[in-house]
């Protein structure tokens, strides 16, 4: 009798230590809710804690959209951006002619925008004439891909010949060829005639 009342306290005591046990646990996981309602500190706490998850939530937010930073990657070792020519195409061997005076050139051209990690300030449109003078024909966007040489009123006399166009940055038409940069352009060559030179020169040959 006295064993078994020993063993039913025991139980008791056991059952106890276990209530006790879940009572401490439950308490623990109510800890920090009932600081955060009641205390300054717990307060500051879940302030801190809110703002670490709003950092971490902006910075998330932030590195699944790069194209939303202003800053640029640039493989050092990628290529420049080339132009390509749409209109006139560049030919070497017969390049495209237009007329002194009664001419307007239309140039068209696009740029490598997968290559072109800076985009230019700025574009300069120039000819280099037979004689080697540099004539601005034109100044423009960053993103301009056309311009006009107009070839009816000339500001100036232009020299029958060929004449190099060149597109360039601010960088100028003799800028390194840079990674994520506009490559200077020097392919296209333009050849000019003037049916006026030529009658003048024969009517000079023919007195
Ligand atoms: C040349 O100038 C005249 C007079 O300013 C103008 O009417 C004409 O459109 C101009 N031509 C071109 C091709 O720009
Ligand atoms: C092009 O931009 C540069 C700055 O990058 C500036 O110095 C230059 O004057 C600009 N040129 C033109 C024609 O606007």
């Amino acid at each position: 009798m006295v064993i078994l009342n020993a063993f039913i306290v025991l139980l008791w005591v056991c059952h106890v230590l276990a209530q006790q046990a879940k009572v401490s646990s439950t308490a623990q996981a109510g800890i920090l809710p009932a600081r955060t309602t009641v205390t300054s500190n717990g307060g500051t706490i879940a302030s801190n804690n809110a703002a670490t998850q709003v950092n971490s939530k902006s910075e998330a937010a932030a590195s699944s959209q790069p194209t939303a930073m202003p800053s640029v990657i640039i493989n050092p070792n990628g290529p420049p951006a080339y132009i390509t020519w749409k209109t006139p195409l560049p030919n070497t061997h017969y390049p495209p002619l237009f007329k002194i005076g009664s001419s307007t050139v239309t140039m068209e051209w696009g740029i490598d925008r997968q290559a072109l990690a800076v985009p230019p300030d700025n574009l300069t449109v120039a000819v280099i004439s037979p004689q080697k003078e540099t004539i601005v024909v034109a100044e423009l966007g960053g993103a301009a891909t056309s311009a006009t040489w107009d070839l009816v009123n000339i500001t100036r006399p232009l020299m029958v010949g060929f004449f190099t166009v060149l597109v360039y940055d601010q960088r100028g038409p003799t800028a390194i060829p840079q990674a994520g940069q506009l490559m200077p352009d020097s392919r296209l060559t333009l050849g000019l005639y003037s049916p006026e030179a030529y009658v003048e020169r024969t009517d000079g040959k023919s007195t």
